[in-house]
């Protein structure tokens, strides 16, 4: 597959017609490879850097909307209600213990919207045409979309309404399969609905670097992709899969594990990759404590 038509995302590749918000589709078809963990940490990350961020759980199991301390059965408005209703973002968004990182949270009433959406013209731009209306309040610098593990309606309107996708998955043989279908979508969805998208970060998750299996598939994850894979690897973490229970983020749950380091290594990585500096409310907030040390990307992998 010819990488050369994937953009790697930088100043020409603003989303179109907006004014400085990324928006970020986090993606991947398999489940379990580490979507909800990277939304999740890379926002918080961000926000405690001073960026405004909004995540969108576009996922029915709804585990981004658990992650942060939200209780889906109660929400009365939620991404079910924009899709099928055209709820304004703005009436859908809830703070989260995070300063500057926001939610629009998401139910199991999300898993009967592709049926609901089935036969409606433009299905796939009904995100995209909030985000636009939305994006003139100016309220966040970056929004994330968690993905469900399938590439349905829920996907396609992530896709179509994204700036830059950011693809975690684990360095394992068959992972590889599933890409090219990934990349077959992204293409299609860059020929006809949204020119402008870009991969900015394959990510590598929940990494085992003591295998030698790990380090030959990473290899070929290298050939196939590129600069577009990234630098940093997220390790495997006890700590990232002990932090969903208690409803936080890793910089709150263990901010001195691989894992915050790790994520805040991601998150340094993607404003390079995106050319994005510096925030307006990042000049007077002191840098987050697991920033201090850099990440060891061949160190073990508990911490
Ligand atoms: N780096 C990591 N180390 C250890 N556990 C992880 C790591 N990343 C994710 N997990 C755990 O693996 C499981 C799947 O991750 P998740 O982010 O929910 O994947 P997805 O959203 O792609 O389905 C979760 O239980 C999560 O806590
Ligand atoms: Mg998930």
């Amino acid at each position: 597959m010819p990488l050369g038509r994937f953009r790697i995302g930088n100043g020409a590749t603003e989303h179109p017609g907006s004014s400085n918000v990324r928006v970020i589709a986090v993606i991947n078809q398999k489940g379990g490879v580490g979507k909800t963990t990277t939304t999740v940490n890379l926002s918080a990350a961000l926000a405690r850097r001073g960026f405004r961020v909004l995540v969108c759980d576009m996922d029915p199991q709804a585990n981004l909307t658990v992650h942060l301390d939200k209780r889906p059965d109660l929400e009365s408005n939620t991404m079910t209600n924009l899709l099928v209703e055209d709820a304004p973002i703005q009436d859908l968004v809830q703070a989260t213990n995070e300063e500057r990182l926001s939610i629009v949270p998401s139910d199991t009433s999300l898993a009967g919207v592709e049926q609901v959406l089935a036969n409606r013209i433009g299905r796939e731009t009904i995100l995209r045409e909030a985000i636009e209306a939305f994006e003139k309040r100016n309220e966040f610098d970056f929004v994330f979309l968690d993905c469900p593990p399938s590439l349905g309606v829920l996907s396609a309107n992530a896709l179509v309404a994204a700036s830059h996708v950011v693809i975690p998955m684990q360095a394992e043989y068959l992972s590889l399969q599933g890409m090219a279908k990934l990349m077959e979508v992204i293409q299609l969805v860059q020929k006809r609905l949204n020119p402008a998208l870009s991969v900015a970060l394959v990510l590598p998750c929940m990494l085992d670097s003591r295998t030698n299996l790990t380090t030959e598939v990473l290899r070929e994850i290298e050939q196939y992709f590129g600069p577009q894979l990234a630098k940093t690897r997220i390790r495997n973490n006890v700590k990232l899969a002990e932090a969903p229970s208690f409803g936080r983020t890793i910089f709150e749950h263990a901010p001195d594990s691989n894992g915050a380091r790790d994520y805040d290594a991601v998150a340094q990585e993607l404003l390079e990759k995106l050319g994005v500096q510096t925030s307006p409310a990042v000049a007077d907030k002191p840098a987050p404590r697991a920033q201090e040390e850099p990440p060891a990307a061949e160190a073990a992998a508990e911490s």
